[in-house]
């Protein structure tokens, strides 16, 4: 090294000024711009209205009525990638030298869907030509700059929730009516009913073994696969089992059947039909042999692939996010969000920009080599995760609320009033499934670190556990309980896990976005208490506790937020 730095000397000082005359000058040039002129095709004649664009660039130009564009480019590119784009027609793409006029053909997607489409898995089958892992999962072999992102799409959908919902063993517990390790509930025995004149269930779910759908129905499969396993559900409608997936529906919601979601039916209020849940309420582009679609955000991907808007609006995943059963509200995230301010169009966040954020790459494939198609360097803004973060996702958690406490004493008591604000949820919090909670615990200890007694003020319910506080039962601590309360209208049971039974909605505390709530204690002060410290912690809780109890969920509460503040 030292040897290098004398033998040249002040050379490094020349070599910059002529490095940085000649940047200077590509600059120059660069800043010069030309013209590249084209006409886009279709079915043999000019097209008016296509979108036309540098391919990767975020500048774009429309064809006028006679199917021609001009797009700006810079003087030093004496070679461009341009691409077309239409309703209707596949995405096309040319390469022009300006000053060559250039002509882009679009072809026509197919419109049809095809119900006998095979649905491609992304990881099963590698070697097959179309498995999305061939080119949108990062190679072990590329060699990439240590501040960049490796996950792709596929490597970050395998770690996403979505990846495993057929499969996911708190689902399928709940659905067969059976303890993680297998052990199978009582069928759910059914009464007549004179009045009502129909069977009616005899006793509630819990303390006589498990609930489970399938204990209430043994005979029907429901429509859980409707959302949780909906290739099968596209193949078998309302008889589709989830215990019957196998291969590529096994891999729940994956990439393939997000990728042929071609439209979504929505009521007059903006709502899924309450009766057409998940793939009921959706349409799909399934090609025929030999054709191939994907619909994605850009219009500027040429070979089989769709441009389709709706990928990223939040109105995308409205088909799985909301449903009810028997008339009751019971997932609702969609709906939430569209009630809450984060709906509007230019003030407003997606559901796509919290759950899919920005990766902070330039590219979403890594192709194999014998695969030599021109790739762009795109924004990264424009490139969104597969991760899809959730309620057991900490540092989106962290996002979520805020607490704010605040304490007054006097001789003989302490003053307490909570604030929890949903500062960063897109819809209430908790949301969608009605076994969520979120629970705000608050404490108050003197000097010596002795907790001080409630006199008056919110107590966390029933539903929060009775047992150790130690182990997570919290009922009758000071605090408050978040959840969607239902009770099943028939055994009066509250809160029943059991949602697709008639239910009845008992109470809804959760916090809307934006809202605050408001909660307040008074702790008694013994004498000479010293300073008194105050702590409230929110902690989200995956479900009901006795619940998990019974079926041997071990998933453990996660916290939110903290506060502690001292009052002297
Ligand atoms: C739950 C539905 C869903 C699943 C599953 C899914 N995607 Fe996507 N994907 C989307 C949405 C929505 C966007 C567009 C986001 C936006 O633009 O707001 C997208 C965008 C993309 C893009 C464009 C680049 C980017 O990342 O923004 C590619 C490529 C892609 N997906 C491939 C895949 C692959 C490969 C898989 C499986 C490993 C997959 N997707 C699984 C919904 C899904
Ligand atoms: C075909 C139905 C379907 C579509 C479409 C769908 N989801 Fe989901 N989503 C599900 C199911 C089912 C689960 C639960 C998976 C599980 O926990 O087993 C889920 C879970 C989630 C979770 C929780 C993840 C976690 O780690 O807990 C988030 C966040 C989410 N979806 C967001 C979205 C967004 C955003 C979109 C639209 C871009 C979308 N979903 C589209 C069915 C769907
Ligand atoms: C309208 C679509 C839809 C239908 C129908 C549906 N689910 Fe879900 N389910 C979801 C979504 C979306 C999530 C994830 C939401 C969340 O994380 O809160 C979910 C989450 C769950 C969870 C929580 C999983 C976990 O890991 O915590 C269970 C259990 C569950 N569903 C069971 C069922 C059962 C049983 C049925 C049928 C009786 C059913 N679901 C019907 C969409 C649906
Ligand atoms: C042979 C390589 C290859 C395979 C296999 C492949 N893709 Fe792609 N895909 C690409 C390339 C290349 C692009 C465009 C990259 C660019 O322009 O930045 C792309 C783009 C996309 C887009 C964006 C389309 C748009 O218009 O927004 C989606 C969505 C997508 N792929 C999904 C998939 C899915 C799902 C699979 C598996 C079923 C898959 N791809 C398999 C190479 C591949
Ligand atoms: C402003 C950001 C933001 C937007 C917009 C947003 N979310 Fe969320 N979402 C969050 C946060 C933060 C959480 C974690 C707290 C919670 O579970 O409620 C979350 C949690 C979830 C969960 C997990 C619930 C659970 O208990 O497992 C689902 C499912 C979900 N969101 C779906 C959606 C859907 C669908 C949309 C669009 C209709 C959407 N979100 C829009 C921020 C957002």
């Amino acid at each position: 090294m030292a040897l290098l730095g004398r033998g040249f000397g002040h050379k490094p000082a020349l070599i910059l000024v002529a490095l940085l005359a000649l940047g200077f000058s590509a600059w120059l040039l660069y800043g010069v711009r030309t013209s590249l002129r084209g006409t886009v095709l279709a079915d043999g004649a000019p097209l008016a209205g296509a979108v036309v664009r540098i391919q990767g660039s975020a500048d774009y130009t429309i064809t006028d009525q006679h199917g021609t564009f001009t797009l700006t480019v810079p003087l030093l590119d004496n070679f461009a990638h341009v691409t077309a784009s239409a309703p209707g027609f596949y995405i096309a793409a040319a390469a022009g030298a300006p000053p060559n006029p250039i002509t882009l053909t679009l072809l026509p997607h197919p419109t049809e869907d095809n119900p006998d489409y095979a649905f491609i898995s992304p990881i099963l089958d590698r070697e097959n030509e179309a498995a999305c892992a061939r080119c949108h999962a990062h190679r072990s072999e590329t060699v990439r700059a240590a501040d960049e992102p490796a996950p792709l799409p596929v490597d970050e959908w395998l770690l996403d929730a979505h990846a495993q919902s057929a499969v996911n063993s708190r689902f399928l517990s709940l659905y067969n009516g059976t303890t993680l390790d297998g052990t199978r509930g009582d069928l759910t025995a059914y009464q007549f009913d004179s009045a009502l004149g129909i069977d009616i269930p005899t006793a509630p779910t819990s303390g006589q073994g498990d609930v489970g759908f399938r204990l209430d129905f043994p005979d029907s499969a429901g429509s859980c696969a409707a959302c949780h396993v909906p290739i099968l559900a596209l193949e078998h409608g309302h008889n589709a089992d989830p215990n019957t997936a196998a291969g590529v529906a096994r891999e729940g919601v994956t990439c393939d059947f997000c990728h042929k979601i071609s439209g979504i039916s929505l009521g007059a209020d903006g709502l899924p039909v309450p009766d057409l849940p998940g793939v009921f309420s959706l349409t799909f582009l399934r090609p025929s042999h030999d054709e191939q679609v994907f619909m994605g955000p850009f219009d500027d991907t040429p070979g089989d692939d769709i441009y389709l808007p709706l990928q990223s609006e939040s109105q995308f995943c409205a088909a799985c996010h909301t449903g009810s059963f028997w008339g009751v509200s019971i997932y609702n995230s969609f709906g939430e969000w569209l009630d809450s301010p984060y709906s509007d169009p230019i003030s407003g966040q997606t559901c796509q920009d919290c759950h899919m954020p920005r990766r902070g790459t330039t590219t979403f494939v890594d192709l194999p080599p014998d695969v030599t198609q021109f790739v762009p360097v795109r924004d990264p803004q424009t490139i969104f995760s597969h991760l899809m973060p959730g309620a057991a996702d900490e540092a989106l958690l962290a996002t979520a609320a805020a607490i704010t406490l605040d304490g007054t004493r006097s001789s003989e008591q302490v003053r307490v009033t909570v604030e929890v604000t949903n500062t960063g949820t897109g819809h209430h919090l908790p949301t969608d499934n009605p076994l969520r909670q979120v629970i705000l615990l608050v404490e108050a200890h003197d000097a010596d670190g002795n907790p001080l007694t409630l006199l008056d003020g919110a107590r966390i319910p029933a539903w929060g556990g009775i047992g150790d506080p130690a182990q997570g039962y919290y009922a009758g601590l000071p605090g408050v309980l978040y959840a969607k309360i239902l009770a099943d209208v028939y055994t009066g049971e509250t809160p029943t896990a059991a949602y697709w039974r008639q239910t009845s909605l008992v109470s809804d505390n959760r916090i809307a976005a934006f809202a605050t709530d408001t909660s307040t204690y008074q702790f008694r002060l013994p004498a000479n208490a010293g300073s008194v410290t105050l702590t409230a912690r929110l902690i989200l809780r995956r479900a009901f506790i006795e619940l998990m109890a019974e079926k041997g969920w071990d998933t453990p509460d996660l916290l939110i937020a903290q506060e502690t503040i001292t009052v002297p």
